[in-house]
């Protein structure tokens, strides 16, 4: 079955500062370390800077690996945490935070050494006995438990840790990352993961990326799960449930890993079984799969409301419909590969995904994408699709709304018509290869079209992702 046009249209709601990896010059470094600890600039900023979400992130320091050591007790909703993260300064640093919200601290150490720290707000506040100088790579151990509780977003919607009546439903866009570990929270950091979980048996626990085994003890199982590529921390999920699961290797060598609450398997299966014929699709409109590992956690969450795409394996509250099912798998390219420098530029993940959508259901016999668009178009003025532009949606309580998605979607659509085909293609191609396991922003973005195009796209970007209101009948672009 295709997606309707109604599935097409159905969500009515559901920095890299580049990437900080900038070596200060040595003489710098010297400077700044002998003029001492209580010189400005040695403490690392409690957010990235996105104004979004302003304790989002942290400044200072880059993460390279989380090893993540959990243990969770669905009966009690009791969390176990250890995590080890191996990081490298970007500045002098004599403390610097993390973010995490609520759970208890125990011990911190940095390269071994106990170090103070400090809860305040979602920041954990550290400082190592030693100043890390720029450049450093250090390692800060956190060992913490207790209940983990979802965070409220500003939209309304739960996300982070979300107990369920068989376990948790992990999902953490835009900041639930915190809710569960110790986290430098901001997609603009990238990093790779272990994850060593134990349940008690008979349930399971999933994660992202390569499944490397399970051992049983003492009526407990230990699972772990390497995610090898980088991945921003609000894409990390550490799913508990009772769940069916299936394995298998892909004709393209992906290591496919399916976790399905029985009461959703009937449901979910006929739609499961496309995942490696979309992935396919997929990657022959947008380039080569970004990831070893893909599949699908199908949860039965009927209090979240929403799907996420946690990388390789996107966690669904209930059994997808295929729209879905593309959309998720979408995202693997565009917002999980290509990640947000801010989440101001979200509808390059969402516009992007919904798209994909249009696309699919265009090329599998039901809606064209033209025929999506006119639809959505003839909504009148006053609709919440024109509430507000996709490019600039004001606060962190808009990102999810349908000028997101969908006139987000529509812009790409009048590129699409703008360009050609051929143009329009290559352009998205070229997105997802050119920021593979990095990041993008609007700008890059529009210039990246124009260049390939060679026609001056600033009247159609400012009118579909910049101007507000309801666009009026669009006009062919000339030639720059
Ligand atoms: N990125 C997800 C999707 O479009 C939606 C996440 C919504 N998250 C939230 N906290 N409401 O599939
Ligand atoms: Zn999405």
């Amino acid at each position: 079955m295709t997606p309707s046009r109604k599935q097409a249209v159905r969500r009515t709601a559901v920095l890299r500062r580049e990437a900080v990896v900038t070596t200060v010059p040595v003489a710098v470094a010297a400077l700044l370390a002998a003029a001492g600890p209580a010189a400005a600039g040695t403490t690392g900023s409690s957010g990235a800077g996105d104004p979004y979400f302003p304790l989002a992130g942290n400044g200072g320091y880059h993460v390279a690996h989380y090893d993540l050591t959990l243990g969770y007790d669905p009966r009690t909703g009791h969390l176990d945490g250890r995590a080890v993260l191996t990081a490298r300064a970007t500045q002098r640093l004599t403390r610097f935070d993390l973010d995490l919200d609520g759970l208890k601290v125990t011990a911190v150490t940095v390269d071994r050494i106990p170090a103070q720290y400090r809860r305040e707000g979602q920041e954990l506040v550290v400082t190592p006995r030693a100043a890390l100088p720029a450049g450093r790579e250090f390692r800060v151990a956190v060992t913490y438990n207790g209940t983990p509780e979802p965070v409220t977003d500003p939209d309304g919607s739960d996300d982070g840790w979300i107990p369920t009546s068989d376990g948790a439903f992990v999902a953490g866009e835009p900041q639930g990352a915190m809710t569960w570990f110790p986290a430098n929270g901001h997609p603009v950091d990238k990093s790779s993961y272990d994850f060593t979980i134990t349940v008690p048996d008979g349930t399971t626990a999933v994660a992202n990326g390569l499944y490397l085994g399970r051992r049983t003890a003492d009526g407990r199982t230990t699972f772990r799960w390497r995610q090898p590529e980088p991945m921003a921390a609000y894409l990390a999920t550490a799913t508990v449930g009772k769940f069916q699961v299936q394995q298998y290797t892909t004709a393209d060598g992906l290591k496919v890993y399916n976790a399905v609450d029985p009461r959703e398997a009937s449901a979910a299966a006929p739609v499961l079984k496309k995942l490696p014929s979309v992935l396919a699709w997929e990657t022959k409109l947008f380039g080569p799969y970004p990831f070893r590992a893909a599949g699908a956690i199908v949860d039965h969450a009927p209090k979240v409301g929403y799907a996420l795409e946690t990388q390789t394996r996107p966690l669904y509250d209930k059994a997808p419909d295929l729209g879905i099912l593309v959309h998720e798998s979408a995202h693997q390219w565009f917002g999980d590969s290509v990640s947000l420098t801010r989440w101001k530029d979200i509808w390059l993940n969402e516009g992007f995904a919904t798209y994909a959508e249009w696309l699919y259901s265009e090329q599998h016999g039901g809606d064209s994408a033209q025929e999506t668009f006119d639809d959505l178009y003839a909504r009148p003025s006053g609709d919440r699709l024109w509430a507000y532009p996709p490019g600039d949606p004001g606060n962190g309580k808009n990102i999810f709304g349908a000028p997101v998605y969908d006139r987000g979607a529509m812009a790409l659509h009048e590129l699409r018509t703008a360009v050609g085909d051929r143009v329009f293609f290559r352009i998205l191609r070229a997105w997802a290869t050119g920021h593979r396991h990095g990041h993008g922003t609007t700008e890059r973005f529009a210039a990246l079209a124009q260049k390939e195009s060679g026609k001056n796209l600033t009247g159609l970007f400012h009118t579909w992702l910049f101007a507000q209101g309801k666009p009026g009948k669009p006009e062919a672009p000339t030639a720059s």
